[in-house]
């Protein structure tokens, strides 16, 4: 959020959503609400009905267990493209985090389906033993 607002200085509108409280940052609107509540995507739709792009690093509690872990980061990561769909316009970009595993190919192959470029990365800030990976999809299909 932080980082958005820095990027687009007064230029733009910055809405972050965490279930957990944050330390206020000038110039963002935060929702704080679960990404898995109806209630979380009204909201966001109520400060604006489109955006730009949509960005997501969504990561459950982990466990410690890695197939619960997975599965819990993919459905999370899952939400959060369906409120991208929702909420990007056409032509809107989404950049978002999701655990490589079982579920990450399909997943993946989703992202291919509502977007025109897709690659992903990893950057050096992500550690190297971290399963994370970073999907970027550019120029939303809005059907
Ligand atoms: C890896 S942290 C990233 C936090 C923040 N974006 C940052 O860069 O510091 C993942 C975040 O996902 C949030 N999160 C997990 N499940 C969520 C949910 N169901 N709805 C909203 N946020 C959730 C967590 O509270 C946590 O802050």
């Amino acid at each position: 959020m932080q980082i958005a607002k820095e990027e687009l200085g007064d230029e733009g509108v910055v809405v972050g959503v965490d279930i957990n409280r944050i330390s206020s940052i000038d110039g963002v609107t935060f929702i704080r609400g679960d990404i898995l509540e109806e209630e979380t995507l009204k909201k966001i739709l109520s400060v604006s009905e489109e955006f730009d792009v949509v960005l997501s690093d969504c990561s459950p509690n982990v466990s410690g267990i890695w197939s619960v872990d997975h599965e819990r980061q993919i459905f999370l990561a899952r939400t959060s493209l369906n409120i991208a769909r929702r909420v990007l316009k056409k032509g809107g970009n989404l950049v978002i985090k999701a655990f490589q595993g079982s579920e990450y190919p399909k997943f993946l192959e989703e992202i291919h389906q509502y977007f025109g470029y897709v690659r992903t990365t990893k950057p050096e800030a992500s550690r190297k033993t971290s399963a994370e990976m970073y999907i970027v999809a550019k120029n939303f299909r809005k059907t």
